[in-house]
């Protein structure tokens, strides 16, 4: 056996990577899909179309590396979070399309829940805040909004699952769900790792819609004969299965606590391992289960910035400042510093720690002499403040020990740079940026046994570059201590 097959199923596309057992890629393959927009602030897809372009993904990895199927010791699964899919057990046909985690549309029913005193009871049992973002609300929606939907549930007919339990469902027949992508539910008590059956009865969800909650590194079972475009993967075990999130985490060697990780796409996700204990968050993050292997059961502190890459496509798109992400940092390393400017990009409010839903964005200390690099030094800064911002909230529960990254932004030395000074740890770059699709590959590549444990796995990981704190650190703490007063200001902008 020589390679596994990851399958990063992600919200704007289907991928399939294929690793050999050096963890090194060998192909890959992707393919974009619809986004669906019903109205303002609603977002879905269609499973079918998930289903269909992570089949093709599949199907193109495999056969432009002219690989066997059969030497694929294992597949593994990592998805977009959250995602929320009911179906017919019968016919394997949806009900609905996939709500997806973006989508505002229960935001009433979250503000009724929290009304009914549900937030203590939610924090404790599931480590989460209520929020839109998270399925329960969408699995109550879909059950409301589809007539008979609620009765079919009750009677068995009707199945419900994040993307990892649909993808696995189609694979194999089996209904299950790793403790990851359980844990971002609002459902699953992640203590004693299973689903609550107080919190499912407060949402009307029949439990026997909702999949079986499994560790991330097992066999949930093998590829199906018949399915088209993969007739020749019959009988591949699908054996690692982890939200995207966490397999990162995994991916990026973080298996120590105090270990973090942080993605520099669109938003920013930074979440630190905190070890075989949940941590509640002291500054408004949220706790879920990283992964679990062999019956040990990992846990992250995690939080989310709403804008990081965004604000570099911001200027680019919307101020016609740059042609391109790299011209940012050309200007951005064109000057000493932002002249004082800071960009606050709250262009959607602010997450965690502020979780200010009517802040919007502001740049503040312009003069006469400000330039462009100034601003472009400003919205690479606002980057790692943001994380910063992170950081130091999990630095109220544990000492923070490293920060790995991965992401789009994390090519940008001069921002990586800035972090490592902002936040006095070193910021470590791995050579292998695919560190989502490795996550699940490792979790899969240890269930099948091309690797021997944990150690081996992180022995496969590589730096690229270490960025180690270099500027004095009492300069950081002040231009730190601007950024918090330039917050403020953006604070609460559109008054309740
Ligand atoms: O929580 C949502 C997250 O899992 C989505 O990730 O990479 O598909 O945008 P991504």
């Amino acid at each position: 056996m020589d390679y596994i097959l990851s399958l990063d199923q992600g919200t704007t596309s289907s991928r399939a990577i294929l690793f050999d057992r050096r963890g090194e890629i060998v192909s890959k393959a992707q393919y974009p899909f619809h986004q669906i927009y019903p109205q303002p602030g609603w977002v879905e897809h269609n499973p079918l179309e998930i289903w269909a372009t992570e089949r093709r993904a599949m199907a193109e990895a495999v056969r432009s590396a002219h690989a066997d199927p059969h030497s694929i010791a294992g597949i593994g699964i990592t998805n977009q979070r959250e995602t929320t899919i009911l179906w017919d057990r019968k016919t394997g046909k949806p009900i609905y399309n996939a709500i997806v985690w973006q989508c505002r549309r229960t935001a009433a029913l979250c503000d009724q829940l929290k009304a009914q005193g549900l937030a203590e009871q939610v924090a404790e049992t599931t480590g989460l805040l209520i929020d839109a973002y998270f399925s329960g609300t969408k699995i109550k929606w879909i059950l409301d909004a589809i007539p008979g939907a609620r009765a079919r549930a009750e009677r068995g007919e009707l199945l419900c699952g994040t993307v990892d339990s649909w993808l696995i469902w189609n694979l194999t027949g089996q209904h299950v769900t790793d403790y990851s992508n359980a844990s971002r539910t609002m459902l699953f008590d992640i203590r004693r790792l299973c689903w609550d059956e107080s919190l499912c009865h407060a949402l009307g969800i029949p439990m026997a819609m909702l999949p079986r909650p499994v560790d991330s590194c097992q066999c949930y079972g093998r590829v199906k004969p018949g399915l088209a475009e993969l007739e020749d993967f019959a009988g591949i075990p699908v054996c690692g299965s982890a939200g995207d999130q966490a397999a990162a985490l995994f991916g990026q060697g973080c298996f120590q606590s105090g270990q973090a990780k942080n993605t520099y796409g669109t938003g920013c996700f930074t979440l630190m391992n905190v070890g075989e204990t949940p941590v509640r968050s002291r500054a408004g993050l949220v706790t879920s289960v990283a992964w679990s292997i062999g019956g040990r059961t990992t846990y992250a502190l995690e939080g989310s910035v709403f804008n990081a890459g965004s604000t570099i496509q911001w200027l680019r798109d919307e101020l016609g400042l740059i042609s391109s992400a790299p011209e940012c940092d050309r200007l951005a390393e064109s000057v000493r510093d932002s002249g004082g400017v800071f960009v606050v990009p709250a262009f959607t409010g602010l997450g965690a720690p502020y979780w200010d839903m009517y802040a919007r964005g502001a740049m503040v200390g312009l003069t006469r002499g400000t330039t462009k690099a100034h601003i472009a030094r400003a919205v690479l800064d606002s980057i790692a403040y943001q994380v910063a911002d992170l950081i130091s909230a999990m630095r109220q529960d544990l000492p923070v020990t490293c920060l790995r990254v991965d992401g789009g932004a994390s090519v940008s030395d001069i921002l990586m740079q800035t972090q490592a000074d902002l936040l006095r740890i070193s910021v470590d770059r791995p050579v292998m940026v695919e560190t989502t699709a490795f996550g699940a590959a490792a979790l899969a590549g240890l269930a099948s046994g091309l690797w021997r444990d944990q150690e081996e796995v992180s022995s496969l990981r590589r730096s690229q570059h270490v960025f180690l704190p270099q500027r004095e650190q009492a300069a950081c703490e002040e231009d730190y201590r601007q950024w918090k007063r330039a917050v403020a200001r953006a604070g609460n902008w559109m008054e309740k």
